[in-house]
């Protein structure tokens, strides 16, 4: 099948990759020239595990292309995938403008029926801006063609995001006329050969089903880091209750970790996102309104216990942060909690070095070169001299540190750690402080 997919941000390239792996013969778009370019030339411009082989063998068996030609990809696909940006406008709700850019770009160069599938993650009615952003442009050029509107939201999450496309739970697919049905489930049959993942329901719920999602798992993360911190007041251990808690069936054990807060690209926008929608009709979706609020504090109980223990003028310092990305397998380092932490340190003085994984390209993009931050190659370079290490990700490296090493690098042996990855009592019997979160 012919696909275009417009937009080759995570979503678009690994949409397209994975649809292309399957046999079908894809044509990416962006409008940034640099992207596609680094795109062309062989390299990715992301990092995800995995994508980057299956882009060259794919591109290689011809499979796959890139383009910044907007006419010609909106000839290309018989199935059009918006997988474009929705980045949070002033007041929290999600910008259409890049979606709209791209439905009228498909009505500006359509030559024959397409089926138009909303990828991006976009408050509910917005398949009816798409429909009349398409339509609007036929009737400028005086065209009558068929067309229809489909909403196919995506629940990859980065890090794992060829796996969850190759082998997804669920495949959601909104759409209203039997046509687009029939086109969208031929193209998903690779992925469903095992048994129908297939969801098919009208357009708003499908959009609607997507929010819904993700202000679940936020409201689980702020839930438990809530908790987390009264554990600590309490004297409880919030791994303990996770424990208890997870093994009840009706609660489950994933995403109840306690942290330093949820970041990324999606959740903090979608939870803002679908509030002001909920606002728009007039509801109130109070249980999300507490959950940013929550999400927004727990950013800072790292700085709190740093100032907490070196008190709140922390001229002269260096503090070691492991991980800079939002999680781990990820460059992403949008909404990050290791931003505010490495902000907050600047604001009293302090300086920061710091290691990731793969995140430190996207750092320096963020950051520059100021002279306060200091990228090293392995995490303990980042801990030569510093006056404590504090941990934001959690990535597999940061796991199982000889203790003893890691000591004898630090000024004063004392961890931060907002992903609770250690045994309180292992990391104390090397004589090393510990300050996890809600832990014992
Ligand atoms: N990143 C995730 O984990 C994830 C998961 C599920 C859903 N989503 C949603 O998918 C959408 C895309 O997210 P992303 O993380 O891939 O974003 P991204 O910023 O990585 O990529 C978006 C791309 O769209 C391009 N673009 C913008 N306007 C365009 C136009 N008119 N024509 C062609 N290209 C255009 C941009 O240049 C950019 O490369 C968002 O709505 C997001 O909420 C993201």
């Amino acid at each position: 099948m012919k696909v275009s997919v417009i937009g080759t941000g995570y979503v678009g390239l690994v949409t397209g990759t994975c649809l292309a792996e399957v046999g079908n013969d894809v044509l990416c778009l962006d409008v940034d020239v640099n992207k596609i370019n680094i795109l062309k030339q062989g390299g990715i411009p992301i990092y995800e595990p995995g994508l980057e082989d299956m882009v060259k063998r794919n591109v290689a068996a011809g499979r796959l292309r890139f383009t910044t030609d907007v006419a010609e990809s909106a000839k290309h696909g018989a199935i059009q995938f918006i997988a474009v940006g929705t980045p949070p406008d002033e007041d929290g709700s999600a910008d259409l403008q890049y979606v709209v850019a791209a439905a009228r770009a498909i009505g500006q160069n359509m030559q024959e029926y397409k089926v138009i599938v909303d990828k991006s993650t976009v408050p509910v009615g917005t398949a009816d801006k798409v429909r009349a952003a398409v339509q609007e442009e036929l009737s400028k050029r005086g065209t009558q063609l068929e067309f229809s509107i489909a909403s196919n939201p995506e629940f990859l999450k980065e890090g794992a995001a060829v796996e969850d496309f190759m082998r997804p739970d669920r495949i959601v697919l909104g759409a209203e006329d039997a046509r687009a049905v029939e086109l969208m489930r031929s193209l998903y049959a690779p992925f469903n050969r095992n048994h129908d993942r297939l969801i098919v329901m009208d357009i708003k719920s499908a959009e609607l089903t997507k929010y819904a999602a993700n202000a679940m798992l936020a409201t689980r993360i702020s839930f438990m880091n809530e908790l987390a911190l009264l554990a600590e007041k309490m004297g409880a251990d919030i791994e303990n209750v996770r424990h208890g808690i997870g093994s009840d069936p009706r609660i489950g054990y994933h995403f109840l970790y306690a942290g330093c807060g949820y970041g990324g690209s999606c959740f903090p926008k979608d939870v803002q996102a679908m509030q002001r929608t909920a606002k728009e009709y007039g509801s109130e979706l109070r249980i999300l309104n507490a959950v940013e609020v929550a999400n927004e504090r727990q950013k800072e109980v790292l700085l709190d216990k740093i100032t907490a223990r070196f008190g709140t003028d922390l001229s002269g310092k260096n503090i070691a942060i492991w991980g800079l990305a939002f999680k781990p397998n990820t460059d992403d380092m949008r909404d990050a909690p290791s931003r505010v932490l490495i902000k907050g340190l600047w604001e009293r003085g302090a300086t920061v070095t710091a290691y990731d994984p793969v995140a430190m390209h996207e750092a320096t993009r963020i950051f520059g070169n100021d002279p306060r931050l200091k990228l090293v190659d392995t995490p303990m370079a980042a801990l030569e001299g510093a006056d404590a290490l504090a941990i934001v990700t959690e990535w597999q490296v940061f796991r199982a540190p000889d203790f003893v090493a890691l000591k004898a690098q630090l000024k004063n042996p004392v961890i931060f750690d907002g992903r609770n990855l250690y045994d309180p009592k292992d990391v104390r019997a090397a004589g090393i402080e510990y300050f996890a979160i809600g832990r014992l």
